[in-house]
């Protein structure tokens, strides 16, 4: 059996990981930057590189120790070498290729939204192609999956992500980081049909988000309901959420609907990953979704659709098994398109 170490430090999570060929996770390790940043209202580029150089060394150690794996039992790194912060994912990426020459193995180069697409397939069948909604704080996309290195990417934002969109107007609501929990709880309380927000782009032919227009619309009526009580109460703070998350998800449902109809491969499965993939009423909707459609919605566990490390290890394991091996010379790159990847053919 082979094994590899996968290291992912992209943006403001440092972690490490070992998988097993036939997908069992032999370790797990992550650390998280937000008390770091915190303070700054949003990652802080330079910070986030010091603090992965920092924590690097420890959470690569653990992970190798929690495997119960000798160095030498390694047949691989992976490492993300984009996209992402360009300081951040450099730290990540050196310290992976220096490992990989120091132990005489082959580096795996990652892109990090591949390893989003594919971590479902270390724990269920989920077979090629196959539709991902791809919905996190920095990420908001459709993509078909047609095969390794093989992506067509059928709508994407023309703005904020969704996460960005729930942290965002949690912000305004008063609610904290991060938004998505907090809007989520508080939504429970609230009547999705108490303030109309429209639904952005709904109806267009293409596949594509905005999500601005719905952040001005909740803002309008805060500072309307604001105007008119003096403070938010809240009973209208549970109403702005639930009505917020009911048109959002609207949303969602009707690109993915567009999206069906762009796709050049009709697949069997919608796969969720990204930290809104953790909400249970997007969930709902998309289960109706794909029953309406005859497609099988596949949701990856919750602590492997946020980033980690498996799921690089994981992109890593497919990529070695395919022959796809990287030369330590490797470049990394900040931006990173899925559909400029060269289709692998195995
Ligand atoms: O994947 P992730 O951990 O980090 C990246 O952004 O890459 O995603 C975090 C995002 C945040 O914007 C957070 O508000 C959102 O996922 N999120 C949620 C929920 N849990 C996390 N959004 C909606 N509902 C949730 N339950
Ligand atoms: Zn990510």
């Amino acid at each position: 059996m082979r094994y590899v170490l996968g290291i992912e430090s992209s943006c403001d999570e440092t972690a490490a990981a070992i998988v097993r060929e036939d997908g069992k996770i032999l370790s797990h390790v992550i650390t998280s930057q937000f008390n770091a940043h915190s303070p700054y209202g949003g990652v802080v580029p330079e910070i986030a590189a010091r603090e992965h150089i920092q924590a690097a060394h420890r959470v690569i150690t653990q992970a190798i120790t929690q495997s119960g794996l000798s160095i030498k039992q390694l047949s691989a790194v992976a490492a993300t070498t984009g996209p992402g912060l360009i300081g951040a994912v450099m730290v990540g990426a050196t310290i992976g290729k220096a490992v990989a020459m120091a132990c005489s193995i082959p580096f795996i180069s990652i892109n990090h939204l591949e390893a989003h697409a594919l971590v479902v397939r270390q724990e269920q069948q989920v077979s090629f192609p196959y539709l991902l909604l791809l919905v996190s704080g920095g990420h908001c996309q459709i993509i078909l999956a047609r095969g390794l290195g093989n992506y067509q990417v059928l709508g994407r934002t023309r703005d904020d992500a969704l996460g960005e969109a729930f942290d965002k107007c949690s912000k305004m609501l008063g609610l904290g980081m991060p938004g998505g929990p907090a809007i989520e709880r508080a939504a429970q309380q609230g009547n999705p049909h108490a303030h109309a927000f429209a639904r952005p782009m709904f109806g267009t032919a293409h596949a594509d988000f905005s999500f601005s227009g719905l952040k001005t619309a909740v803002r309008m009526h805060i500072e309307a309901i604001s105007k008119v009580t003096g403070s938010l109460p809240p009973q209208a703070v549970a109403d702005i959420c639930a009505s917020f998350q009911q048109a959002a998800f609207d949303a969602v449902v009707d690109r993915l609907r567009v999206s069906l109809t762009l796709c050049d491969a009709v697949p069997e499965h919608l796969v969720i990953a990204g930290g809104v993939a953790a909400n249970l009423v997007l969930r709902h909707k998309l289960e109706h979704f794909c029953n309406q459609n005859a497609i099988t919605l596949a949701v990856a566990s919750p602590n492997l659709c946020t980033d980690n490390g498996v799921m690089i290890a994981w992109a890593g394991m497919e990529r070695l098994i395919a022959g796809d091996i990287s030369a330590l010379s490797c470049d990394i790159k900040a931006r990173w398109p899925l559909e400029s990847l060269e289709p692998l053919a195995v």
